[in-house]
């Protein structure tokens, strides 16, 4: 697994302390509020889980799924609703937290689905920007770190559902997902 990553781009550490920093800032942020943090799975899985142990207010936590990618790391530009939320999101504040946003497609949808639920607030938090990408214009609110125009892959991030474990941030080898190059 480690042989196939290029180089690391932000390390345990870096990521340890950017998630602590997100998780003070969204508590100051959201005292007082009803607070709904809504998580697209699977990639965003493992930043929600270490960003809300730095979240100091009561929360709620929901799940939804959306799929823009077929199996390879070039997009479809299709996107799906593959998991509704379980809980209703009217009069919350909700916060979407994402593993990352590329060309924007995914969370530009999502945030129209949801606005239409009449969320009191709607917000994005995001550990990486890709934004060299970005196709749609969307505010976020929350940001972790810009990332170039390069695939990475581990702490949640996945290529054919790899690398998730990998506790760091990394590029992936090209050679991988083009083994004929
Ligand atoms: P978007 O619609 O282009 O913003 O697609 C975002 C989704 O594509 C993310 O939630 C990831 O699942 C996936 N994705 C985009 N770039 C990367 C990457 O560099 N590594 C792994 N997954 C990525
Ligand atoms: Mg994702």
């Amino acid at each position: 697994m480690l042989n196939d990553i290029q180089e690391t781009l932000f390390t345990q550490e870096e990521i340890q302390e950017k998630v602590a920093h997100l998780g003070s800032l969204i508590s100051q942020d959201y005292r007082e509020k009803d607070l709904l943090l809504v998580n697209v799975l699977k990639g965003g899985v493992i930043f929600l889980a270490d960003l809300i142990r730095h979240i100091e207010i009561p929360i709620a936590i929901d799940f939804m799924a959306i799929s823009s990618y077929g199996p390879s790391s070039e997009t479809f530009g299709t996107v799906k609703l593959v998991k509704d939320l379980e809980e209703s999101v009217s009069d919350k504040d909700v916060l979407v937290v994402e593993d990352i946003i590329d060309m924007g497609l995914t969370l530009s949808y999502l945030l129209r689905n949801l606005e239409t639920r009449n969320p009191k607030s709607l917000k994005v938090c995001t550990l990486l920007d890709k934004s060299v990408r970005r196709i749609p214009d969307i505010a976020i609110h929350y940001k972790g770190f810009d990332v170039p125009d390069v695939f990475v892959v581990g702490y949640g991030l996945d290529y054919e559902q790899r690398y998730r474990n990998l506790p760091f941030i990394g590029i992936l080898k090209k050679e991988v997902y083009y083994p004929e190059e």
